[in-house]
């Protein structure tokens, strides 16, 4: 947490350093640099200590730093008044370093208009006064060259942020790595050899990014998913221990027999075998990315790394969150067809909103560990309205945008749950939920008449995702099946015996002949 104040303080001075330097003949003092400096406080020791805590936590910080004596005054009209812009919490302003005053982060937040084909892309983030509100405290530990840890559950954008800072800091190049049960410190050390030169220097042997990368340039390695890595007999993550060493010795011991191979990295100065030799790492920073340890397959971190590293939690974005990311992804859907379904913008996010969010409080891991329900659900839901609507010539009707809509949510909500009660849930809570939002049905029976079952869309019968008659569907179906049994079926297994038999002649188990060992 100190750890978290003091990088966020230092970033305020290095703030009023680049100001001073690009006005030289208004530098900031006197009340612009009190202003500023107080201000600057609460925000460093909202973000410094509450930084791991959720949106409440981080309130009740800001409350009561305000309650300072010598903090009040930034309560406007004191004994009364509110915040600046009428906000509920200082965690909803931030600071400009223009003037040391106060502003919505919401008046901050641009809006984005998506391309069609952006829709399928994975990249492209939607800002929203999370987002912005997580990438100033990301960026403020990648400026201080500081291991950063971000935590949350799964799909809650942690990745997303990192990457969008990341590629936003053109000083620093991102190599990400995918954590998982098996990971040792061997990953980290081939990464390095991929991407590091070992250079003779005063200091003695020092690791840096190599030059083909640019200049002075920083390396970020990503850690995705560093909680994954399992414990050895003795309790220890290895590679978490590793990180940890590189983090308080800024560097690690080079195997003196295996230098040039996997433990050591592409050496211009090193040496070869014998002693083990001490490198030091120069620009290179590690940041990690992990679930909460109460997560299966989990395994919470040592202390004595976190120490090291400020903790950020990013947590699900709050439905206004999503209306405005969605919105977006949403519209740029509906452009494929002109201005014919701009209309079904506002009903079908809603609507998508609705039901996302009414199936994640009725079911949760407790019951089942696939009843997890992220943001991605809903860029899934996106896509896959995207894809059944580009290709059509025309604008489908209402009442087929409702069945669109309904049978891809179904496909990704119903389809994961176990139990027919559950799946009665999720049938029932759509019919509500198109019958809430989608205006211009042609009858007001949604789940008798618009939303009748069976719900059945298939890529089977022509070039595109198309609604098909259960009938004729099935028809197909049992006629390619029975094609295939009659032309193929005696083909391919006999193509199967033959696989088997060569199998068990190449690795002999008892000598015995296939049929009675193996079946
Ligand atoms: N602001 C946003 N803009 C665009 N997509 C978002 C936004 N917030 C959440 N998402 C969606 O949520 C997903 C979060 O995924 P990811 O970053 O991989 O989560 P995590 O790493 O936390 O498990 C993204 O892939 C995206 O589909
Ligand atoms: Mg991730």
């Amino acid at each position: 947490m100190l750890c978290s104040l003091l990088t966020l303080l230092r970033r305020g001075l290095s703030l009023v350093l680049e100001y001073n330097e690009q006005h030289p003949d208004a530098p900031m003092e006197g009340t612009h640099l009190t202003r500023f400096v107080q201000r600057w406080c609460v925000h460093a020791c909202v973000w410094g200590l509450g930084g791991a805590m959720p949106w409440k936590g981080r309130e009740s910080i800001a409350a009561q730093m305000l309650q300072h004596p010598q903090l009040s005054s930034l309560v406007a009209g004191s004994g009364g008044g509110g915040l600046t812009g009428g906000v509920p919490s200082a965690v909803d302003l931030r600071v400009r370093v223009e003037d040391g005053e106060w502003e919505p982060w919401s008046l901050g937040v641009p809006t984005k208009e998506l391309e069609a084909r952006q829709v399928t892309g994975s990249d492209a983030v939607i800002p929203t006064t999370d987002t912005l509100r997580h990438e100033e405290a990301i960026r403020a530990c990648l400026a201080a060259h500081k291991p950063l840890v971000l935590c949350g559950p799964p799909g809650s954008g942690k990745t997303m942020t990192l990457t969008a800072v990341l590629s936003n800091m053109p000083e620093l190049v991102l190599v990400p790595l995918n954590f998982s049960s098996t990971t040792t410190p061997d990953l980290l050390l081939k990464t390095f050899a991929q991407y590091c030169e070992v250079v003779k220097s005063p200091r003695g042997l020092v690791m840096q990014p190599l030059p083909a990368l640019g200049e002075g340039k920083w390396l970020v390695v990503f850690c995705d998913e560093v909680n994954l890595a399992a414990e050895d007999k003795y309790g220890t993550v290895k590679v978490v221990s590793f990180l940890r060493q590189l983090a308080e010795q800024q560097g690690f011991y080079r195997c003196g027999k295996s230098a040039g191979g996997s433990g050591g990295a592409s050496s211009s100065g090193g040496g070869g075998g014998g002693l083990n030799q001490w490198i030091s790492l120069r620009r290179v920073q590690i940041v990690g990315a992990c679930n909460p340890p109460t997560d299966a397959g989990r395994v919470a971190m040592s202390p004595r790394f976190l120490r090291h590293a400020p903790l950020v939690l990013v947590d699900y974005p709050p439905p206004s969150s999503l209306a405005q990311i969605y919105g977006a992804f949403v519209r740029a859907t509906m452009k494929v067809h002109g201005g014919d379904l701009l209309p079904y913008v506002g009903p079908v996010t809603d609507a998508m909103i609705d039901f996302y969010g009414r199936n994640q409080q009725q079911f949760t891991t407790d019951a089942a560990p696939q009843y997890v329900y992220s943001p991605r659900e809903l860029s899934r839901w996106v896509r896959a309205l995207f894809e059944a609507l580009a290709p059509l010539d025309a604008p489908p009707s209402p009442d087929e945008l409702c069945c669109l809509w309904a049978h891809e949510g179904l496909r990704l909500f119903h389809d994961r749950l176990m139990d027919p009660h559950e799946k009665a849930w999720c049938n029932a809570t759509i019919n509500a939920v198109a019958e809430r939002h989608f205006p211009g049905l042609s009858s007001t029976d949604v789940s008798g008449v618009v939303l009748a079952r069976p719900l059945l869309y298939s890529t089977w019968l022509g070039p595109t995702t198309g609604e098909c008659n259960g009938t004729v569907c099935g028809g197909t179906w049992g006629r390619a099946c029975k094609r295939f049994t009659k032309k193929n079926w005696t083909a391919t297994w006999s193509c199967l015996t033959k696989f088997w038999t060569t199998c068990c002649a190449l690795i002999p188990c008892c000598g015995t002949p296939w049929a009675t060992c193996c079946w």
